[in-house]
């Protein structure tokens, strides 16, 4: 046999020597709940939970000296309305949040989520009429929400909403107003999943009617997802997304395959979920299956990686 492919698995060095990806720090995005009420457990996603702004400090302590380097904000705020007034209040619960985070820590990437479901009383991620999330009437209050994210000392707004054009005009209300260098993260490939289930518990922003079927993608689809992802580009994205993870890997693939721009995945919640269930029980080794899942990410060509395990693997990292 001349092709022995075995002989580039016959020591642990040996292999490590011919290994293409692995996990680094510098790759890890923590999400992050910040209430506007007291701090809670969030059961369906265990060992996460909402911070108020009394205890962030102490999370954050724990993020950055695990060496996390970015963090992605949502806001919970106590009063929801119609128009989710509350994303583009500069005094809301994020906007708080961001600013004591650069208070206390001016080297964390903060990337504030632009959106307006956990801010909406209907719980859509825009505006409604006759019963439809209205595309162009929400266009100026996700550019307000990723204005005041900015102000508030934002490194980086990730708008997750799924409206056309969003984009564009965030580009255009950061450029006008000085915010030149706020990186805009897209959301670009983003599906209408059911394993969003555990985050809106979490974020308490399940749709009160209806669903979110008419602005997030079809799972049965994947050549809109390259139409999105050009767009999001040619608007002036500097990072795109594909969400969720390991379901969408092969979506991953084709995106990081045909585009230039760093590309990030969000392990979502119901994936941490899933994860953390069947380890309680026993049934998986949790560390290696988390380890496994987001290596397969960076495989599929992600440079970074949103995970709730964020914190969890930098530490793993160390004791490697
Ligand atoms: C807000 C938003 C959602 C998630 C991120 N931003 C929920 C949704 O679209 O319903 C999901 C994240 C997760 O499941 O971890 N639009």
């Amino acid at each position: 046999m001349i092709r022995r492919p075995r002989r580039l698995r016959v020591t642990k060095q040996i292999r490590d020597l011919v290994h293409e990806v692995s996990i680094d720090k510098t790759d890890l995005i923590y999400p992050m709940f910040i209430t506007e009420s007291e701090t809670e457990d969030i059961p369906s996603m265990p060992g996460i939970k909402r911070y108020s702004l009394t205890d962030l400090p102490k999370a954050l302590e724990e993020v950055v000296s695990a060496g996390v380097t970015a963090v992605l904000y949502f806001g919970i705020p106590d009063k929801k309305d119609e128009f989710g007034s509350e994303a583009y209040n500069d005094l809301g619960i994020v906007q708080r949040g961001i600013r004591l985070t650069k208070e206390l820590y001016p080297e964390l990437v903060v990337i504030a989520d632009i959106c307006l479901c956990e801010y909406t009383s209907h719980g859509h991620c825009g505006v409604i009429e006759q019963g439809c999330v209205v595309n162009d009437k929400t266009l100026p209050l996700l550019a307000k929400a990723a204005l005041s994210c900015a102000k508030a000392g934002a490194d980086i707004v990730a708008p997750s909403d799924m409206m056309d054009g969003r984009i564009g005009a965030i580009r255009n209300i950061l450029d006008n107003n000085g915010f030149e260098d706020v990186l805009i993260m897209a959301y670009s490939v983003k599906y209408s999943s059911s394993f969003y289930g555990p985050f809106r518990d979490a974020a308490d922003s399940a749709p009160s009617f209806g669903d979110r079927k008419s602005y997030q993608m079809d799972f049965r689809n994947s050549k809109e997802a390259i139409i999105e992802t050009q767009l999001d580009i040619d608007e002036g994205a500097d990072i795109v997304m594909v969400k969720p993870g390991i379901p969408y890997l092969d979506i991953a693939k084709t995106i990081s395959e045909r585009f230039s721009v760093p590309l990030a995945i969000y392990h979502v919640s119901g994936e941490y979920s899933m994860i953390k269930a069947a380890s309680e029980k026993g049934w998986i080794d949790e560390k290696k299956i988390v380890m496994e899942s987001i290596t397969s990410m960076k495989r599929a060509g992600a440079k970074m990686i949103i995970t709730y395990y964020a914190v969890d693997v930098a530490k793993w990292l160390e004791e490697i």
